[in-house]
């Protein structure tokens, strides 16, 4: 704790921290639930769950009390030891999930980066790939994180721009498009396909109904892994436990972070059966803190949160209710209202709209940001002109009402200063 003032705080990491974020200014210091509080005492509902990494809300109680409990005993052991903790969380993780096995890692990115080496792996043991000419596809717009491959990956100029060399064997096609999916499986050295099962960064693109179950036998008629990358749509954000789970299909490769620690700490999981994860030999690939006994312990405690508390089924309860009552506003400035459960976005329009709506410019949406954060709910643009929002599972439906009610009135104020 200290006596700092937010402007003392802020100017402190400009002068000391590197400027790679643009943050909304407010300085928090407190979170419970849903709610978070910034230095002065003021009382906020967090609309972004610190991009669903907090999806049991803040500080759960069980969270906080496995993770205090397993710091007093062991936190560290590397993977040079066995701990006594991480083949009770394996086993818990994999059968909750339906995969034979399981690869921890801290990360989102670690998770991404692991699929890829997975699947390169795979297509040369299994599928006979000439070695070093294996190629992954990915979808335009994808968000996976800022590693190189992550950003050799993407389509995002702010990404990747300035950065290069980039990783060679990465393919991008149109996101939603399994005519230019098929297309692109026609090259014989394809290893994998790694998709988001909902867009998030790229500001909550929902793809058609059936698109993933397309997906999904696309890859198999050909013999390309599927990865699933639901490290910000996993953990029932969407209103099921995966995004996936909607369609009913099972990716050969799933990747998991965030919520896996509830917020808590770095946690992420790569699963896969036999037949691909055990393509990786001992030395070939880990990390000196993946599945510590700390994750371990926070992991199963989150995931049992989740199934315990029904989360998911909360999630695509209020979803429901909050995606109706944002439409009903019927506000001439908001352009549309998507997404699942309780990952969704609202579009601004910007009076200048093009093809790509993220393109255009965002000030009325991070005005808005700033006006909801003045009278108690915080989000933040994605991309310009779209604003996501993305409430810990725990909401009550009189928060959603109390939400969208501060919404209404933020818009409204904003709107009248713009005009
Ligand atoms: C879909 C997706 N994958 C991967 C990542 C990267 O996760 P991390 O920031 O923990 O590395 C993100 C982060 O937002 C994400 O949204």
């Amino acid at each position: 704790m200290n006596n700092l003032s937010a402007q003392q705080i802020i100017a402190l990491e400009e002068k000391y921290g590197a400027h790679n974020y643009h943050p909304l200014p407010v300085v928090l210091a407190k979170g419970k639930g849903v709610h978070v509080w910034d230095v002065d005492g003021k009382q906020y509902l967090d609309f972004l769950s610190s991009y669903s990494a907090v999806n049991q809300g803040h500080c759960h109680p069980r969270i906080v009390k496995a993770m205090q409990a397993q710091a007093e005993v062991l936190t560290l052991t590397s993977r040079a030891f066995h701990s006594n903790l991480l083949g009770v969380y394996m086993e818990y993780i994999t059968q909750l999930l339906g995969y034979d096995k399981v690869l921890p890692m801290n990360t989102g990115v670690e998770g991404g980066e692991t699929a890829f080496k997975l699947a390169r792996r795979w297509s040369y043991d299994v599928k006979g790939v000439e070695k070093n000419k294996a190629v992954i596809i990915v979808a335009e717009n994808n968000f996976w994180g800022r590693s190189i491959a992550a950003i050799s990956s993407s389509t995002d100029p702010s990404s990747y721009g300035g950065f290069g060399p980039y990783v060679p064997g990465i393919v991008k096609i149109p996101y939603n498009n399994v005519v230019a999916l098929e297309e692109a499986l026609q090259d014989k050295n394809v290893a994998a396909f790694m998709v988001e099962p909902i867009q998030g960064e790229a500001g909550v693109v929902v793809p058609d109904a059936g698109y993933l179950t397309k997906v999904r036998e696309l890859c198999t008629k050909y013999n390309v892994l599927f990865i699933a990358d639901e490290v910000q749509t996993g953990i029932a954000r969407t209103g099921k436990m995966m995004a996936c789970d909607h369609e009913n299909i099972k990716p050969d490769i799933l990747v998991l972070g965030k919520a896996l620690s509830g917020g808590t700490m770095p946690v992420s999981a790569v699963l896969a059966n036999d037949d691909i994860m055990l393509c990786i030999k001992p030395g070939e690939h880990g990390s000196t803190f993946g599945g510590n006994p700390l994750a371990c312990a926070v992991a199963m405690e989150s995931l049992k949160v989740i199934v315990e508390e029904k989360l998911a089924e909360n999630s695509e309860k209020m979803g429901e209710v909050f995606r109706t009552e944002l439409r009903n506003l019927n506000h001439p400035i908001i352009e549309l209202v998507r997404g699942k459960g309780l990952l969704n976005a609202m579009v601004i329009k910007t009076g200048e709209e093009t093809e790509h709506n993220w393109n255009t410019d965002g000030e009325l949406a991070w005005n808005l940001c700033l006006k909801m954060r003045d009278n108690g709910l915080l989000a933040k643009p994605t991309h310009g002109n779209i604003i996501r929002f993305a409430p810990p599972l725990v909401i009550t439906e009189a928060q959603i009402h109390e939400a969208v009610s501060i919404i209404k009135t933020s818009i409204d104020q904003t709107v009248s200063v713009a005009v």
